[in-house]
């Protein structure tokens, strides 16, 4: 086995799984302010955007060949109530910023996040009647928030939310209104995870957080109801499917790979990122070969592309031939 490896250009001619640019997904925070740029303590290296900030990191996703990227708003903490009507508002942070970047650098994918989080006072993905979150209720007031945000420009919905039956719902509410253009990428297989701390942090979500989204985000024992829920969604329209978290849970996103074989991809979400990041800062591993190991494993995993907070940095790597 060792001949293949002796030399560099053998292990690369053998090798089975690449990274490149275009299997690159950028998440960014936005944050009012045109000009704000806001460390999120939990995630070195990330901070939250004003517009222009979005708009300069949108031209340089461009510039680099990153294909798209996802928007996650910091609503101002006056705005929220427990129906997350802000998620309604076409002047909303979200919208404002898609059109910005729309104007700037069209050829950028904007993806947007479909869920109540940072709009509700409660801090859940859904509308609530005491500690219940409401199916039905909330998927309309998803195809709302889907209909604002594609009205602004999004070009991919991404409901991030876990309700039943909302894939189909909001598939409609876009074909109905003019934007059957719009892809949906949805959060199939999304669960109850512990490595979202830090993204909460960075959208004001980790104080007001009642309890937690075990009745509506999928159990980490689970694969046979992973493979439940992306069948339901692909029955329901969705174009693309996404697993999440990624790193701990690549044997679903293997197996959902190979059974239904449609685009999937994986979120190597704040959690991964924040402790990638934070043993680097100590020194203990090396931060750059390991961004780039855990973004190979994904790829080696069955995904065709991956969310990650790295999409700068490794976009950078690959482009200077690293
Ligand atoms: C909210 C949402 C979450 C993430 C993406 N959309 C957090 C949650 O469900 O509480 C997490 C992303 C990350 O941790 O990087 N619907």
């Amino acid at each position: 086995m060792r001949r293949l490896r002796r030399t560099d250009w053998s292990r690369r001619l053998v090798r089975e799984s690449t990274l490149t640019i275009d299997d690159l997904i950028w998440p960014m925070f936005v944050v009012e302010g045109d000009d704000t740029a806001t460390p999120v303590p939990s995630m070195p290296g990330v901070e939250r955007w004003g517009i222009n900030n979005i708009v300069r990191a949108a031209e340089e996703a461009g510039a680099l060949g990153i294909p798209a990227l996802a928007l996650f708003p910091y609503t101002d903490p006056d705005l929220r109530d427990e129906n997350g009507s802000e998620a309604l508002n076409e002047q909303n942070l979200v919208c404002r910023a898609i059109r910005a970047i729309k104007a700037a650098v069209p050829n950028v994918g904007v993806i947007t996040d479909v869920a109540l989080d940072p709009y509700t006072s409660h801090g859940h993905d859904g509308l609530m009647a005491g500690d219940e979150i409401l199916n039905d209720e909330t998927v309309a007031q998803l195809c709302r928030q889907a209909l604002v945000q594609a009205a602004a420009g999004a070009d991919v919905i991404a409901p991030s939310d876990m309700m039943d039956g909302r894939i189909g719902a909001i598939r409609r509410a876009l074909d109905e209104n003019g934007f059957s253009h719009v892809q949906i990428m949805s959060y199939a297989a999304k669960y109850a995870s512990a490595f979202y701390g830090p993204f909460r942090d960075a959208v004001g979500t980790s104080k007001t957080l009642r309890g937690d989204k075990r009745t509506y985000q999928m159990d980490p024992g689970n694969t046979d109801e992973a493979i439940r829920e992306a069948e339901l969604d692909l029955a329901e329209g969705a174009d693309t499917i996404m697993v999440k978290p990624g790193m701990p849970y690549l044997d679903v996103l293997r197996r959902i790979k190979d059974t239904f074989a449609v685009p999937t991809f994986a979120y190597q979400v704040s959690g991964e990122y924040a402790m990638i990041q934070a043993a680097a800062q100590n020194g203990w591993i090396d931060g750059e070969r390991a961004m780039v190991e855990s973004l190979m494993a994904f790829k080696r995993a069955g995904a065709d592309g991956v969310l990650t907070y790295f999409a700068p940095a490794v976009a950078r790597q690959l482009k200077a031939g690293g």
